[in-house]
């Protein structure tokens, strides 16, 4: 089996996908599957082959010979020479996780690992994963959400601090509907600093959410397969400073974040978080693989936070992990999102 695994791409996100792709490329069954990285610059430039293995080895590595870096009309002859029978995209965040590639894959007619395009661009977007989780019973975080044309309104009361604050409570959470690793969100308690939060999340969407915050403890359980999923166990992050799981939390060496897992919690929380991240994949028409984070707050309520149709799978990534723990080890897991992708 031919596999085209794609990482990179122009988000944020791209130097976690470049991690991502590395490990999954250094796990993935050799024996089972010929590979072929495809690595999408962060210029959305496709590279040769050649230069994508360089940078699975160099995270670093610029491509050298622009000669060499395909347009995306050439991608389509790329992978007709490379005859791929299924792709793995492992592209965090705009045009990877949100429908884009997924669409591009449709048009070449070939299957690919995670979600078709209704499901990738409803899961990226937190406002509609909201909606949907409302409408099955799961717990979210009450929230205001703001256009660009809203917020551009500077008499449009949504960007008054106070006004959202009768709502919601002075205690919040500004952050982009669409992106992801907590990239452009802020935590905020009085005026200046929601000003200065709607700013910085305008700058990664056209879309902001404002949501009370919820305190508590981070959550996490990952689900693997198209209608009859696995859900493994629930994994939790300890958070040692008074700060939320930022960005440098999530991903330096220095991280003052660690994992636990599993969760030390009642085993009917878990049963409860792992229902409700069903539910969700269910819903949101979720297929091959999904991590899905939520609070869980002193008085044991949960309170979902959103789904990641492509999660992480850096070396501390937890979806991973949490397969691990539940037995299914890396190589085998990647084995099985790829036969999921293909079934
Ligand atoms: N969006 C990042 C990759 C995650 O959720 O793991
Ligand atoms: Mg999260």
């Amino acid at each position: 089996t031919q596999v085209g695994l794609l990482f990179g791409g122009n988000s944020s996100e791209y130097e976690v996908s470049i991690m991502s792709g590395s490990n999954i490329y250094d796990a993935i069954d050799k024996d089972k599957f010929d590979v072929h990285p495809i690595w999408v610059t962060n210029d959305g430039y496709f590279a040769s082959e050649e230069d994508s293995f360089k940078v699975l080895k160099d995270p670093k590595y610029q491509v050298q010979n622009p000669g060499k870096v395909a347009n995306l009309s050439n991608l389509i002859e790329l992978t007709k020479l490379a005859e791929i029978d299924v792709f793995f995209p492992i592209v965090h965040g705009n045009l990877g996780e949100d429908g884009g590639l997924q669409g591009l894959f449709r048009i070449l007619d070939k299957p690919f690992v995670g979600d078709d395009i209704l499901a990738a661009a409803v899961t990226m977007d937190k406002e509609f994963t909201k909606i949907l989780a409302q409408r099955v019973g799961i717990n979210v975080a009450d929230w205001i959400s703001i256009k660009r044309f809203e917020y551009n309104d500077k008499d449009n009361q949504k960007t008054d601090y106070d006004y959202v604050a009768s709502k919601l409570g002075g205690d919040l959470f500004v952050k982009p509907s669409n992106q992801g690793s907590s990239v452009g969100v802020s935590h905020v308690t009085n005026k200046e600093e929601y000003q200065a939060a709607l700013a910085e999340a305008f700058k990664y969407d056209d879309k902001v959410l404002v949501e009370e915050t919820i305190h508590g403890t981070e959550v996490e359980t990952a689900v693997l397969g198209n209608d009859d999923p696995i859900v493994a166990g629930v994994g939790q992050i300890i958070n040692a400073a008074d700060s939320f799981y930022t960005y440098e939390n999530k991903y330096d060496d220095n991280s003052t974040s660690k994992l636990e897992i599993p969760a030390n919690i009642p085993a009917e929380t878990v049963e409860q978080i792992r229902a409700n991240a069903l539910k969700l994949f269910r819903v949101t028409e979720c297929s091959g693989l999904a991590r899905i984070d939520s609070m869980l707050t002193p008085e044991g309520k949960i309170v979902l936070t959103e789904l990641n149709a492509l999660p992480g799978f850096t070396n501390i990534s937890m979806y991973p992990k949490l397969f691990e723990e539940a037995g299914i080890p890396y190589t085998e897991l990647i084995t099985k999102l790829i036969e999921a992708g293909q079934a």
